[in-house]
């Protein structure tokens, strides 16, 4: 098994090559393509031609690993080491031309992510981390910032558009933090709300309803950054649990307190 740094650059290498595949197909969308696999969860030849292009970079790497994919190119297996793969957070904005989304490769080790690489297309920021080995921007370190009070907050959070049977509890949250920090931000792309969390962009992220590979890379990346990440109940049932909080240190605790009350 080589070791985590070099599967690290290897892993940079095959993700943006698969960028580059989906940079190319930017704008080319048609409502022919364009198909619903459930309410508003929608999917195109670009999700699935990259996440084959992932799929079989990726396999060179680590020959045994296994994979958890969005696009089920390859069925789901356990393993020692397993892939966690979006090929393209963000799919809505994709196919609108809203400019942020972004590829998400994760990598699991038994229970544990210990690599995290999410390439946003548009602004081509590759954000990475390995376990104990920090977060990186385009080859810069990164840090979760230091900001102090949510009053001097900007929180990022995803809407729910399918799961609406916790809609009341997320909206009272959702009360509490529009009145109480310097404003909400919805961006459509997971990876990239916990990578621009992870670099001090934002205070602060939470979301319902998500899936492995919306959130493994970016969670470990923020991690690395030094940041805190909870599920709802302040444990660490995050990477299947379906909720998520991911936040700079200082406030964690405070932004926790909020949503556990309001989801208990
Ligand atoms: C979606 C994005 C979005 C989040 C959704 C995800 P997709 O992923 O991350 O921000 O709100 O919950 O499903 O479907 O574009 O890969
Ligand atoms: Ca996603
Ligand atoms: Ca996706």
């Amino acid at each position: 098994m080589e070791d985590l740094l070099s599967i690290r650059a290897q892993t940079i290498v095959a993700v943006k090559k698969t960028g580059n595949f989906i940079h190319g197909e930017i704008g080319s969308i048609e409502s022919k393509d364009v198909e619903t696999k459930s309410l508003n969860s929608l999917v195109t030849y670009v999700d699935k031609t990259a996440e084959q292009m992932l799929v079989d970079e990726l396999k060179t790497i680590i020959p045994l690993a296994t994979f958890l994919t969005e696009e089920n190119t390859i069925a789901e297996e356990k393993g020692e080491w397993q892939w966690i793969i979006d090929p393209l957070d963000g799919t809505t904005n994709f196919i609108h031309e809203v400019p942020v989304f972004a590829i998400s490769v994760g990598l699991k080790h038994h229970d544990e992510v210990v690599l995290g690489v999410v390439l946003e297309l548009n602004r081509n920021e590759c954000f990475y981390a390995s376990k104990d080995g920090g977060a990186f921007l385009n080859g810069h370190p990164i840090a979760v910032s230091k900001r102090p009070t949510l009053a001097d907050s900007l929180i990022a959070t995803g809407f729910p558009y399918y799961d609406y049977d916790l809609l009341e509890n997320y909206i009272n949250v959702f009360k509490r933090l529009m009145t109480s920090t310097r404003g909400i931000r919805r961006l459509g792309s997971a990876a990239t709300d916990l990578c621009y969390t992870a670099c001090g962009r934002f205070d602060a992220f939470f979301e319902y309803s998500l899936s492995p590979w919306d959130v493994a890379a970016g969670a470990l990346i923020l991690q690395e950054a030094g940041g805190k990440i909870y599920d709802f109940k302040g444990g660490n049932n995050w990477l299947h649990g379906k909720q998520i909080i991911g936040s700079n240190a200082i406030i964690a605790n405070e932004v926790l307190q909020i949503i556990k009350e309001e989801f208990k």
